[in-house]
């Protein structure tokens, strides 16, 4: 079996951030996003993934190389105009060839892996295996209606009135009639060779479909407040793991994994959940409360963060307390204190938010 990871698209939703580098390569509890696909794919047993990468490339391959530092084979599949989902299936063809593979979108984070949803597939000899999840807003995601004895009915895109609240979440097991049957559809309204088009006409033509429930949480993160309710439900499951050093007068609770290199300085009062990354000064007078993750390199003083995520390098000293935030690499946050003129001063890129 092999894998297919999704990493293409533009990221829209999440710009500033996804101006300068790959949407998949954000951190989610200090951890680019597309690590932890590459790390369900593998621990179901997968050795070759093929990773599907659309106009805004940057970071992925210099992270991932040719995937021999993570166990992996990978091959890179350029997608320059993404055209869907069923689109870049058709061009992994030559990749794929005849083997079974797990489809996964690489913004997609699920609890449980995809070790269920192949072994559903192998066991039941099946066609194709999707992952289903009941959501609140249905009209959001590709939806699979059943009938009363849990069998596929019917899928559909986006429906504008939904007949059940049961999305598709991006993990999918597929043998190679998928080929077939995205050759078949047409695109939909909003011009994409939709993945869910493919899947009805595999069920229209009578080949074996079935759902795999999901166990535990599932997150597609598309949007900021999605980032920062990922980075909460993993840093939810995090152990302690302390290899930097903490000051004397460090006050924790909760579990905290900070990394080598890292150290505490004075009074700093951190409530975990969090993760602080290698290599950074934190304190005096410092709070770091529930669901933050630092990344490395980063200096922070005077300063209280909460449930935020803040990437590499960076340099706070806000004075007040910053939170449900997202702070892109090497940004600074200072209280600007005595220096007159008083008042906010920003340098925002385009389509940046603050909230004063
Ligand atoms: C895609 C699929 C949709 C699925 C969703 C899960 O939507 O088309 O069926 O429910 O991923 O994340 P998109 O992210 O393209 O809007």
């Amino acid at each position: 079996m092999k894998g297919l990871l999704l990493a293409g698209g533009h990221g829209t939703r999440l710009r500033p951030l996804t101006y300068t580098g790959n949407k998949h390569m954000l951190p989610i509890a200090n951890k680019p996003m597309i690590l932890y696909g590459l790390e369900y794919l593998k621990n179901a047993g997968i050795k070759e993934v093929g990773i599907i990468l659309g106009p805004i490339k940057e970071g992925v391959v210099e992270t991932l190389g040719d995937g021999s530092s993570f166990g992996l084979k990978i091959t890179y599949i350029d997608q320059p105009d993404p055209k869907g989902l069923a689109h870049a299936v058709q061009i992994s063809e030559d990749f794929i060839k005849e083997e079974p593979f797990v489809m996964y979108l690489g913004d997609n984070l699920l609890r449980q892996g995809v070790v269920d949803f192949v072994k559903r597939f192998e066991i039941n000899k099946l066609n194709c295996v999707v992952g289903v999840c009941p959501v609140s807003e249905p009209s959001h995601f590709g939806i699979a209606e059943l009938d009363d004895k849990g069998r596929i009915m019917k899928l559909v895109e986006k429906p504008k009135e939904p007949k059940s609240n049961l999305a598709l979440i991006g993990v999918y097991v597929f043998d190679s009639t998928i080929f077939d049957a995205a050759r078949k559809i047409k695109p939909s309204w909003r011009n994409e060779l939709e993945i869910t088009d493919a899947i009805q006409m595999l069920v229209y033509e009578g080949k074996k479909v079935e759902v795999e429930h999901v166990s535990s949480w599932w997150k597609d993160t598309g949007k900021p407040e999605d980032l920062l309710e990922a980075n909460q439900l993993i840093l939810g499951d995090m152990q302690t793991s302390i290899q930097g050093s903490l000051s004397n007068e460090t006050k924790l609770t909760g579990s905290l994994q900070i990394g080598a290199g890292s150290e505490t300085i004075g009074e700093v009062n951190i409530r975990g959940p969090a993760t602080i990354g290698s290599n950074c000064i934190i304190g005096p007078d410092v709070y770091i409360g529930p669901y933050t993750a630092i990344g490395d390199n980063c200096k922070i003083k005077n300063a209280e963060i909460e449930n935020s995520i803040v990437m590499k390098e960076c340099n706070i000293e806000s004075g007040q307390r910053i939170t449900d935030s997202l702070i892109g690499n090497y940004s600074v946050v200072s209280n600007g204190y005595g220096r007159l003129p008083r008042g906010y001063k920003l340098i925002l890129g385009e389509r940046s938010f603050a909230q004063l």
